[in-house]
């Protein structure tokens, strides 16, 4: 198969610009290149480009990319061109080994083994074999811990921190209030987590039992149940039971905190909508809500608008979730992944998700094969995980 060789052109949401598409060409500027991972079109297979290696500056690390794992993101990008220009270098959560620092970094060394979520920019996505990403990006692995646990944090740990504190307006202070004997004054306050089974309701029954918060409700599928109630859920349902509405108003009525992972128009939102009627409650969508799911066959539709997207009651605070803003937060801009995640995980607070790792020859089969089970929906509730660059890249 042909090579694309690409440029690339910085744009907040990573998409890359290709020049001579799909040509096989010499480098003629000398840059240095390596291989990444690229849509090229709606539901086409992905292909191989090869980007320009770019030098760290300022606060940069250049990264050796040796894991990431597979977001829904991937699927919504690929099947469904969604904040997408193609072709483009998908996946935003990586591990792997700095290889330069720029000469005003402060917290790593050529060497460390670092975990993160960086996705602005085509030269800080995960499907390639080298990165340059800010260092406020990166955390280090802590001892004790595989790249293939770490990779599954860093997206939705940022997601739950980013979705608790700007769209539930939550506090999660730093350090957790405990350790300096300040009470949560919403320790019992329910808050549901719709979906407690994905990898972001996981983590967010997981950080916001740590900072106190006790009365947490979630749904997932019945066998999720128990291990759902050992890492902080008070309450149980199963969304697929035809009364998961009335037994959850029942347990929690007039509830005012909501996040829901999932985003489905007809599996969350709409049950959702009957749930919350409180004037004020405020219910975080994880965007982009999907219309109609990406499977083999078919292609998905999603909506950015939650509010539009469910017959919500009056009153009620409907925000759509967009993590890829977190850093308007200027304190969790420097310190959520360079030093709250890693913290987090160090302690055992927050258990890395379950893994899957996905098989693969070469760099494009893994990237093909991830891209395939994310339309399979395995219910096992396992992070897709895969290796980028080959021991010997
Ligand atoms: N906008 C943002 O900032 C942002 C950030 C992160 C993620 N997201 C989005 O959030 C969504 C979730 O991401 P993720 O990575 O956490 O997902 P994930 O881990 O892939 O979620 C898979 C789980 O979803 C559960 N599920 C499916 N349909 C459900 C329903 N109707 N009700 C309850 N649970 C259901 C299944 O649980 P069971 O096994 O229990 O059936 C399944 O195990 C994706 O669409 C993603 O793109 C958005």
């Amino acid at each position: 198969m042909a090579e694309l060789r690409v440029s690339i052109k910085k744009s907040r949401l990573g998409s890359i610009q290709l020049h001579n598409h799909n040509s096989i060409q010499t480098n003629t500027n000398n840059m240095s290149t390596h291989p990444a991972v690229v849509t090229v079109a709606a539901r086409a297979p992905l292909e191989i480009a090869r980007v320009p290696t770019i030098e760290p500056t300022g606060r940069q690390l250049q990264i050796r990319v040796e894991w990431t794992a597979s977001t829904p993101l991937d699927l919504h990008q690929a099947d469904g061109g969604l904040l997408v220009t193609h072709p483009q270098v998908m996946g935003s959560g990586l591990a792997g080994t700095v290889l330069k620092t720029g000469p005003d970094v402060k917290y790593f060394a050529a060497g460390d083994a670092v975990f993160g979520f960086s996705f602005a920019t085509p030269e800080q996505k995960a499907h390639q074999t080298i990165a340059t990403v800010p260092e406020t990006t990166m955390g280090k692995i802590p001892s004790g811990f595989t790249m293939q646990e770490a990779v599954t944090l860093p997206n939705n740990t940022v997601t739950v921190f980013h979705t608790v504190t700007k769209d539930l307006e939550l506090p999660l202070a730093w350090p957790v209030p405990y350790l300096v004997q300040t009470p949560n004054k919403h320790a019992d306050t329910p808050i549901l987590i719709w979906g407690g089974a994905s990898s972001c309701g996981q983590y967010a029954l997981q950080i916001l039992r740590h900072w106190g918060y006790t009365n947490l409700l979630t749904t997932a599928s019945t066998h999720h149940h128990a291990y759902l109630k050992r890492i902080g859920a008070r309450h149980t349902f199963d969304y697929r039971d035809a009364d998961v509405v009335s037994l959850v108003k029942a347990t929690a009525p007039g509830l005012r905190y909501v996040i829901d992972c999932i985003g489905s128009q007809s599996g969350s939102l709409a049950p959702l909508a009957q749930i919350v009627d409180a004037k004020g409650a405020r219910v975080a969508v994880l965007l982009p809500v999907i219309l109609k799911d990406a499977t083999a066959t078919d292609a998905p539709e999603y909506s950015m608008d939650a509010l539009a997207s469910a017959a919500w009651a009056d009153g009620v605070d409907v925000r759509g979730v967009r993590t890829h803003f977190y850093e308007d937060n200027a304190f969790f801009k420097e310190t959520l992944q360079s030093t709250i995640v890693p913290t987090l995980l160090a302690a055992g607070v927050v258990k890395p998700n379950k893994q899957k790792i996905v098989e693969g020859a070469t760099l494009l089969e893994r990237a093909q094969n991830a891209l395939d089970q994310l339309r399979q929906k395995d219910p096992s509730g396992e992070r897709l995980v895969w290796r980028v660059a080959e021991e010997e890249d």
